[in-house]
C-alpha cells in the first residue's frame, strides 16, 4: 500500500481513537477499548466474580424490536463514520459502503477489496451475523482489517443494526422475536447441555465449520495457555491433543482443578461447547482464566479444529460427542 493510503488509514485510527474516548464517555462501558494486540479473553474477562458470561443473553432480533435507528444512526455517525459512508451510492472510504448491507452477502460490496478473513464468511449479512460482528469483528472474522474493536452493549448494537436495516430502497422486516429465548440463556448460562430450541446442533454446526479458521483462532485465544500437538507439554493448561470425547480432566501429568475433576463426563461436542461459550458457568471454580468465546460459529470452528487433532477424529454423529454429559469412553491410550 502506498504512503496516502497509509495516511489515510493511520487518520481513521486516530478518529476511530478519539471516537471511542467520546462513545466510552457517553456510553458508559459500552465500548471495547480499542487494543489490537490485546487477546478478546482479557476483554471480556472483566465480570464480577460468580457472574456468568451468558453469551445468548438476550438475542438480537427480541433488542431489534425495541431498536431505535434514530439512536443508531448518530452513534453509527460517531462509531463508523470515519471508514464508511452510508449514503446510496456513497464513497469507498478505509471500509466499503453500507448502504443495502442487510441480508447482502459478505464482503462481497462491489470493488472493496476485502480480507482473506471476512472472505471465508461466505453466507449473507443476516441480523445474527451482523450483530455478532459489530459485538467483536476480529472473533467473528479473524483476520479482518476493520480495526474496530466492537460495541459490546447489546441494546447499542440493536440500535446500530436497525438504522442499517433502514438503508434501503425496501429495508428488510426485522426478523420474528423468539419466544424461548430466555429460557435458552438460562440454560446455556447454567452449563448444561446447550438447549437449541431451532437451527442445527452444535455437532452439526461442528461439521460445517472450518478447522483453518478455528486453528487460527485457536491459536489467538489458546495458544498461550494450552498445546496442540501429539505429547506437547502442558502449558498454563493441560495439551489439548486428542481432547474431542477424551474424559474431562485426563490429560496424564496434569494437575486439574476440584471443579474440573468433579465432572465425571467426556468432552462431548455438546460439553466442549458449554465449556467454551462460559468457563465458569460450566465449572464455576474452575482455573482456566478465559471468559469464554461468544460467537457460536467461532466455537464452532475451535472444535472443528480441535477435532482434526488425532488419528482418528471423532465422528460428528451417531454414538458418542453428539449428547449431554457421560462418562469418558476413553479415546486416549
Ligand atoms: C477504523 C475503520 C472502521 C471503523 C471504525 C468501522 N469499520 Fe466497518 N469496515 C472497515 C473495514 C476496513 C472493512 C473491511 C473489513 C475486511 O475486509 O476484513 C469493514 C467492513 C464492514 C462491514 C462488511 C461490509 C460487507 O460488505 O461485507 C460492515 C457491515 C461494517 N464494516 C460495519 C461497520 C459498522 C456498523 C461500524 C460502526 C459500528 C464500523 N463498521 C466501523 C473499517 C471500519
Ligand atoms: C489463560 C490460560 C488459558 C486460556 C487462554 C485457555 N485455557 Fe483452556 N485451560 C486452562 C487451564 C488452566 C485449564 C485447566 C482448568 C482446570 O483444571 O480447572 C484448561 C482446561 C481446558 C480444557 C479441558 C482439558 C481436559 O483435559 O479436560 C479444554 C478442552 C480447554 N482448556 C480448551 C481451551 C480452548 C479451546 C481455549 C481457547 C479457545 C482455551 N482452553 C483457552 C488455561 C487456559
Amino acid at each position: 500500500m502506498d504512503s496516502t493510503e497509509l495516511n489515510k488509514i493511520m487518520a481513521a485510527f486516530l478518529t476511530a481513537g478519539i471516537v471511542f474516548g467520546l462513545g466510552g464517555v457517553l456510553g458508559g462501558k459500552l465500548i471495547h477499548s480499542p487494543r489490537p494486540e490485546h487477546p478478546a479473553f482479557a476483554i471480556v474477562s472483566a465480570l464480577p466474580e460468580g457472574v456468568s458470561a451468558a453469551p445468548r443473553e438476550v438475542p438480537i432480533a427480541a433488542l431489534l424490536a425495541h431498536a431505535d435507528p434514530a439512536k443508531g444512526q448518530s452513534d453509527a455517525a460517531k462509531l463508523c463514520g470515519a471508514c464508511h459512508s452510508f449514503n446510496k451510492g456513497g464513497a469507498t472510504m478505509v471500509g466499503p459502503n453500507l448502504y443495502n448491507v442487510v441480508m447482502a452477502p459478505i464482503a462481497e460490496g462491489d470493488g472493496y477489496d476485502f480480507s482473506a478473513g471476512l472472505k471465508a464468511h461466505h453466507g449473507k449479512w443476516t441480523f445474527d451475523d451482523m450483530s455478532a460482528w459489530l459485538k467483536d469483528p476480529k472473533a467473528y472474522a479473524p483476520g479482518t482489517k476493520m480495526a474496530f474493536a466492537g460495541i459490546a452493549n447489546g441494546r447499542q448494537r440493536a440500535d446500530v443494526v436497525d438504522y442499517l436495516r433502514t438503508l434501503s430502497d425496501s429495508p428488510q422486516p426485522l426478523p420474528p422475536v423468539p419466544k424461548e429465548a430466555p429460557a435458552a440463556a438460562a440454560t446455556a448460562a447454567a452449563g448444561s447441555a446447550p438447549a437449541a430450541p431451532a437451527g442445527p446442533s452444535f455437532a452439526e454446526e461442528v461439521g460445517h465449520a472450518d478447522p483453518k479458521l478455528g486453528e487460527a483462532a485457536a491459536g489467538r485465544y489458546c495458544g498461550a495457555c494450552h498445546s496442540f500437538d501429539q505429547g506437547g507439554a502442558a502449558l498454563v493448561g493441560p495439551n489439548l491433543y486428542n481432547v474431542v470425547d477424551r474424559a474431562i480432566a485426563a490429560a496424564p501429568g496434569y494437575s486439574y482443578s476440584a471443579a474440573l475433576t468433579a465432572k465425571h463426563a467426556a468432552w462431548t461436542y455438546a460439553n466442549l461447547n458449554a465449556w467454551l461459550t462460559d468457563p465458569r458457568g460450566y465449572a464455576p471454580g474452575n482455573k482456566m482464566g478465559f471468559a469464554g468465546i461468544p460467537s457460536e460459529k467461532q466455537r464452532a470452528a475451535v472444535v472443528a479444529y480441535l477435532r482434526s487433532l488425532s488419528p482418528n477424529p471423532h465422528p460428528i454423529s451417531g454414538a458418542g460427542a453428539g449428547g449431554a454429559d457421560k462418562p469418558g469412553q476413553g479415546a486416549h491410550k
